[in-house]
């Protein structure tokens, strides 16, 4: 066992933790939608208007502050006209992007905003700009947002709906420069400002952002689109465990050597946030535009046996540290960062719940967003901690991975994790000028493939820790191998 020393500044605050850092996305994919959230007012599965219930429960408990919807991919197919109305009478689509489904829009946008409104977040949707019209897209802003009297808010109240809804953020498209259209990045901007013209009713717009690190499309949207046009530009970027998207690597059925590996790849996540970061400082100094990383978790291959046009897959241990690291990569970067949401929130990619019938489980992702929940909206406080690297094929990476906030009421929240699976460490943490009374934790740690399925539910989920003792300006945190700790302070 080593000792790393840390340290935690009180009087150095960074800036603060938007909420929508901890976001979620749901798109109409799979049984993200259909049998994840939604399951109709019939069915046998206990729910409220069509939404299940033990789906709803677990949600809130997380706080969800924000829910992108309806893609990714699917969004630059849907057209909104086809989910409203009777549901008799709602369009059967084919859903092109995943699995050639059909698609019967009896989730359209009453069910979502209704939804948002039910678990209490804001809703984030995203316009088609692949293959809808500015026309299309400015209407559907209307029928949402507004309160005055015109065709589109006649057909919303015969619809059923009143009051207009509240939408937060809107995003004009999503991946522009591939399945929304493979558009070039002046192409996108020219359409991106016309778009930005006439839709109306969002408090934030949102632009299609880079495929990964891609500079240039960045530096042509920051060119191109001022901070009055644009509040917020998207990034994408998934960890694949091989790095090769014709076989990404399982989820459940990998070796240490993939383990660690995954791990270095996620880091890649720091890399990218420096280099945008440094591009958009360029050219809007003032922190105006947010960086959203809309899309962003593990991808594997699908588990064996399921449709692979749905992205089912199974999550881990592994998947707990690679959602601490890039959530504290997050905070880490909150004065640019403002948004960020992970892919899917419910039975695809790197998902919070899974679900089966009736059955639902909370997989260890779920733990770490629920750790994770007090730093929302708190203030980032400097925190540095010697660190320990670790070897994988592709290079090396951190053990230790954390970050600090303080909260209104003075509390401090600190969150840690250790991706080393045959090292304890244990951390000497010094806090000057402290003034804290009492200390508590929580932990989630297993087999690094260790993961909660339909008959053993709570085989990973968090346990009350005593491993961390305070002892007045100083702070003594024992953080086992393969473990994420949420420590509060008061
Ligand atoms: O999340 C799955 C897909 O990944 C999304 O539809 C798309 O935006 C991204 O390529």
């Amino acid at each position: 066992m080593s000792t790393l020393k840390m340290t935690v500044d009180l009087n150095n605050r960074i800036s603060k933790i938007n909420k929508e850092i901890y976001g979620h996305f749901a798109e109409h994919l799979g049984r993200c939608v259909y049998g994840g959230i939604y399951v109709g007012k019939d069915s046998p599965i206990p729910n409220i208007n069509g939404y299940r219930k033990d789906v709803v429960e677990a949600l809130k408990e997380l706080r969800i502050p924000v829910l992108r919807w309806p893609g990714g991919c699917f969004a630059d197919t849907y057209h909104w006209r086809d989910g409203i109305g009777p549901k008799e009478n709602r369009k059967k689509i084919v859903n092109i992007h995943w699995g050639g489904v059909t698609e019967d829009n009896s989730f359209g946008t009453h069910e979502f905003l209704d939804f948002c409104e039910l678990i209490g977040c804001e809703a984030y949707v995203a316009v088609n700009v692949g293959s809808g019209t500015v026309q299309e897209a400015a209407e559907w802003m209307e029928y949402m947002t507004s309160g005055n009297e015109s065709p589109m808010t006649e057909l919303r109240k015969k619809n059923g709906r009143e009051k207009p809804w509240k939408v937060k953020y809107v995003g004009i498209g999503n991946e522009n420069w591939g399945c929304g259209g493979e558009m070039n990045a002046d192409y996108y901007s020219s359409l991106y400002k016309q778009f930005h013209c006439f839709v109306r009713g969002a408090e934030q717009q949102v632009a299609c952002g880079p495929n990964g690190n891609d500079v240039n499309w960045t530096e042509a949207m920051m060119k191109n689109v001022g901070p009055w046009q644009m509040q917020g530009l998207s990034l994408h970027n998934y960890t694949v465990p091989t790095n090769q998207w014709q076989h990404k690597g399982d989820s459940v059925n990998f070796d240490e050597a993939e383990y660690y590996n995954t791990l270095q790849h996620t880091w890649f996540m720091e890399r990218i946030l420096k280099d945008q970061e440094g591009i958009m400082q360029r050219y809007d100094n003032d922190h105006k535009i947010g960086l959203i990383v809309d899309e962003w978790g593990i991808w594997t291959d699908v588990l064996e046996g399921t449709n692979p046009g749905f992205l089912y897959q199974q999550n881990t241990m592994r998947d707990a540290v690679l959602a601490s690291i890039n959530l504290n990569i997050f905070n880490e970067h909150s004065a640019r960062v403002k948004m960020a949401n992970i892919a899917q929130m419910i039975n695809v990619l790197q998902s919070v719940l899974l679900t089966e019938g009736e059955k639902m489980v909370k997989t260890p992702t779920y733990h770490v967003f629920d750790m994770y929940k007090d730093h929302m909206d708190a203030t980032l406080v400097y925190s540095n901690c010697d660190n320990k690297e670790l070897e994988a094929k592709d290079g090396k990476f951190p053990a230790v991975s954390q970050s600090v906030s303080v909260d209104e009421n003075g509390k401090m929240h600190i969150t840690v994790s250790n991706a080393s699976l045959d090292e304890d460490f244990d951390i000497d943490c010094a806090m000057p000028r402290a003034e804290y009374k009492s200390v508590s934790a929580k932990i989630l740690t297993g087999k690094y493939n260790a993961l909660n399925d339909f008959e053993h539910p709570d085989a990973v989920a968090p346990k009350a820790y005593d491993g961390v003792k305070l002892d007045g300006e100083k702070l003594e945190i024992k953080l086992p191998a393969c473990s994420v700790i949420a420590i509060e302070l008061c």
